[in-house]
């Protein structure tokens, strides 16, 4: 029997309530599929601050480095937000993408057909929407040298942002890659009418492009492509930007989907290793309540079964049975047009896994 070790770090607020309906699935996958999931749980974020007295404590780390893959949920909350930096529960997620060396953060947004009406956009804006932005996740302005220091007029902060070459490169051969799978249009965001690693980051980009000859590539300034994504989505198929600007324009594109609580994500490092993780976060102001919706955490753990296990018709099948269930008209608050027929995490998981159940094993 095929065994994959799976880190499963569930962080903090909602983390652990949507972690554990992807777990249910998984385990559910197993069964079907004929493999073992060994599941190892670990401590992240505020909770391992409250614990362990750090974010990111060296038995998570080796969890997940001994892991062929990891499912994290969320972290942070009003409780750590007073913290000074090394602190806070977002220096765990940050310290993890670093030290496993999650270069490549894939966030694909798909408007399904079913959800449209959830967006707040116009539903001839948004339906086709189908698109994925390829953030740089390792380097820019979040891990450059921060300080603070007093000023002759009062405080003073810095946080630097620098990009090589090579972080470069190899991010924007991910997008080629996955643009030449699809309809073959890479969009680079950058700001390299203002900054020096924006014109260093076309320049690569012109560079690499030589290689994809298939591939239509083209830039955008970040402001642009933020009215761009609202104005016309469609036009876009995949998106490659740096780190700061890929977290923003990816909340930005989660809307035109519905909501952000159906956005799946996968932190790839070389090979087949990668986190996976929804875009949102801890949700603190439904925390503790049972009606976060689970989806988006579900659809990373398909990204996890196709990329890191090769699980590839597995993968469409949790897909699939996602869509059947949102298809038959069952909503979690955030994507209900009558939020008092909204149903909770826990009912939404178990409607996927029967839903998964009832489909035909495609072995
Ligand atoms: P958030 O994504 O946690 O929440 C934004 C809004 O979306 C909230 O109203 C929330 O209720 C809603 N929402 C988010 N996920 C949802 C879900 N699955 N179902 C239903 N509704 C959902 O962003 P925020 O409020 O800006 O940040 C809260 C905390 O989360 C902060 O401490 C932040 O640093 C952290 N955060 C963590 C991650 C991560 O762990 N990857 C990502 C973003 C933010
Ligand atoms: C995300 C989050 C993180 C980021 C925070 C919590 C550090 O917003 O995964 O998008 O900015 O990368
Ligand atoms: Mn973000």
């Amino acid at each position: 029997k095929k065994t994959f070790r799976i880190a499963v770090l569930p962080g903090d607020g909602i983390g652990p309530e949507i972690m554990e309906e992807a777990v249910k699935v998984l385990s559910l996958v197993a069964e079907r599929e004929g493999v073992t999931f060994e599941f190892k749980h670990g401590r992240i974020g505020g909770i391992a601050i409250d614990t362990d007295g750090t974010p990111l404590p060296e038995e998570t780390l080796r969890i997940a480095k001994e892991a062929d893959a990891v499912m994290l949920g969320a972290v942070g909350g009003p409780k750590w937000d007073q913290n000074p930096g090394h602190l806070r529960p977002e220096a765990g997620l940050l310290g993890i993408r670093k030290a496993l060396g999650l270069f490549a953060n894939i966030r694909p947004a798909t408007m399904h057909p079913s959800l449209v009406e959830a967006s707040s956009l116009k539903p001839e804006v948004v339906s086709g929407v189908d698109l994925i932005v390829v953030r740089e996740l390792t380097g820019g302005i979040y891990f450059g040298e921060k300080k603070r220091y007093d000023g002759p007029n009062g405080e003073v902060a810095e946080d630097q942002c620098i990009y090589h070459e090579a972080e470069i490169e190899r991010i924007v051969r991910v997008a080629f890659d996955i643009a030449r799978k699809r309809q073959k249009r890479l969009v680079s965001v950058d700001k390299a009418n203002v900054l020096e690693s924006s014109r260093l980051w076309r320049k690569v980009t012109e560079r690499v492009a030589a290689d994809y000859p298939d591939v239509e590539l083209s830039h955008m300034l970040v402001d642009a492509c933020a009215m761009q994504l609202v104005r016309a989505p469609k036009q876009f198929d995949v998106i490659v930007t740096e780190n700061m600007f890929g977290d923003i324009l990816s909340d930005q594109a989660a809307m035109l989907t519905g909501s952000i609580g159906m956005l799946a994500s996968a932190s790839l490092a070389e090979g087949s290793f990668g986190l996976y993780e929804p875009v949102h976060g801890s949700a603190p102001d439904i925390a503790g309540q049972g009606i976060a919706n689970p989806l988006a955490t579900i659809l990373s753990a398909a990204m996890m079964l196709r990329h890191s296990f090769g699980m590839d018709a597995a993968a469409d099948a949790v897909e699939r049975a996602v869509w059947s269930v949102l298809e038959a008209g069952h909503r979690t608050g955030d994507i209900a047009a009558d939020r008092s027929r909204a149903i909770g995490t826990a009912e939404m998981g178990r409607l996927v896994r029967e839903a998964l159940q009832s489909q035909a094993i495609s072995r």
